[in-house]
């Protein structure tokens, strides 16, 4: 294998594939706003806590801070045309819902809204956030899991059912097989 000198402007391009996620947040009046997020992980499981990492040019970080609640919804591949909405249009300017066409339902202990056609959805009360750098990291209590019971088998995604979308970087998004191993 051939390897030449990674570039560090492009650091980021090389830790891709991410799950692009849809974020969901709400304004004064209630409103829902979808942004699509990659840079989200798992933290804690007592309490169980879930982070993503939000730049503050982003509509939706006003949104965070403002309300204090965000939900993580897992999005199928075969929303990846929304997806891609969600992560380039922003809410300041223009409706992302009505655009695209997504179903909200309620969530159960916060009042922003999930995404019904998820397959799983984290309802997250703000637990911390901390400014590091030019993001900042939203530290949510996932206080409400919602999960597509269809979409899984003994917990594990069925993933010849459900693709995930990742995202690589360069407006490139891609999914996974059927391959696996259990041990
Ligand atoms: C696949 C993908 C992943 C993204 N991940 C993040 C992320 O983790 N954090 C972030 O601040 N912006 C991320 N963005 C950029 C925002 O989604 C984008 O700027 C969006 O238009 C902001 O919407 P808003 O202004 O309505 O909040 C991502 C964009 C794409 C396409």
């Amino acid at each position: 294998m051939v390897k030449k000198t990674g570039n560090i402007e492009k650091f980021y391009q090389y830790a891709f594939p991410m799950q692009a996620a849809i974020l969901t947040c709400i304004d004064k009046n209630g409103k829902t706003n979808p942004i699509t997020v990659a840079w989200h992980t798992p933290i804690s499981k007592k309490p169980a806590l879930y982070g993503v990492s939000i730049s503050p040019s982003r509509y939706s970080y006003k949104l965070i801070k403002e309300s204090k609640e965000f939900a993580i919804n897992f999005a199928p591949y075969k929303l990846v045309e929304r997806i891609h909405i969600c992560g380039t249009k922003s809410g300041k300017k223009i409706n992302k819902i009505k655009e695209i066409g997504l179903t909200l339902s309620k969530s159960k202990k916060i009042k922003t809204k999930i995404i019904k056609e998820c397959f799983a959805n984290l309802e997250c009360k703000l637990y911390r956030s901390v400014k590091l750098g030019d993001h900042t990291f939203f530290v949510g209590e996932v206080v409400n899991i919602k999960i597509d019971e269809a979409a899984f088998e003994n917990d594990i995604l069925d993933n010849k059912k459900v693709k995930p979308c990742y995202y690589l970087g360069n407006n490139t998004y891609t999914t996974i097989s059927n391959i696996r191993k259990q041990f």
